[in-house]
């Protein structure tokens, strides 16, 4: 898969029908998504990938299409988890899908993603196991837990972002997680306060689109530190 290609595919997903601002539904576009997920490539394949706050799926459909063996994506809102089904659903009538997988490649792909609708708060390793698919991976070792998250930064409602990564922590092996840069300080204590080990920070803009009435822009960027756990 080449990053182009992979930002094509989910730059073409149905974005959130009807965001709602107390939930901080926005979607991440393409660029960064594929940049992400390439990042963490080595990490995706042949493990399961759980994406916290998933919205419209495109982190979790990205992380199957780069070689998680099975993934979950976990919304607590109704509307977007269905958005998510239809993008998951669409896949296969999408014409660079066609030109990428044969048939049988993508009712693999379609059938190995779940969408649940749970508020992270109640998720924990047995309400997570349920959904892991395969418990090995194609080498017959155990495949990992990697999260792939973008959560709400907490701007909306104070300390969204929290919850979301303390869960992250104790279900995930691995973690890639997005925090607004001016929170850096607090994030870097609270993960070596669990004992966790930061092996990357990256920076980047995510851009955010005119959705909401308090929106004054056309568009902004938001500076963002991307995390990767062990
Ligand atoms: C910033 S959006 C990210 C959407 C998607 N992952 C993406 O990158 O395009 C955050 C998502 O978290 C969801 N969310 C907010 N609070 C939640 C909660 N307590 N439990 C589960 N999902 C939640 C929202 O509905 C929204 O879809």
């Amino acid at each position: 898969m080449k990053k182009r290609y992979l930002e094509m595919i989910l730059d073409n997903l149905k974005p959130h029908p009807n965001p709602k601002s107390n939930l901080e539904q926005y979607t991440m576009e393409g660029k960064l998504a594929s940049e992400i997920l390439f990042f963490a490539k080595e990490d995706i394949l042949n493990n399961f990938v759980i994406d916290l706050g998933c919205g419209t799926g495109k982190l979790s459909i990205g992380a199957k299409l780069m070689g998680a063996n099975s993934v979950i994506g976990i919304d607590i809102d109704e509307e977007t988890l269905n958005t998510a089904q239809y993008n998951l659903k669409n896949l296969k009538n999408l014409e660079i899908i066609n030109k990428l997988y044969s048939n049988d490649e993508i009712t693999d792909i379609v059938k190995n993603i779940q969408f649940i609708k749970e508020d992270v708060k109640n998720i924990d390793m047995e309400f997570i196991s349920k959904y892991k698919l395969y418990e090995n991976n194609k080498e017959g070792n155990k495949a990992k837990n990697i999260i792939i998250q973008n959560p709400p930064f907490g701007s909306q409602k104070k300390y969204a972002d929290r919850i979301f990564l303390e869960k992250a922590l104790e279900l995930g092996d691995i973690i890639y997680t997005i925090h607004n840069t001016p929170t850096r300080d607090f994030i870097i204590n609270y993960i070596e306060s669990k004992n966790r080990n930061i092996t990357n920070i990256f920076q980047a803009d995510f851009k955010i689109s005119k959705i909401y009435e308090f929106h004054k822009k056309k568009f902004i960027n938001v500076p963002v530190d991307i995390y990767r756990i062990e």
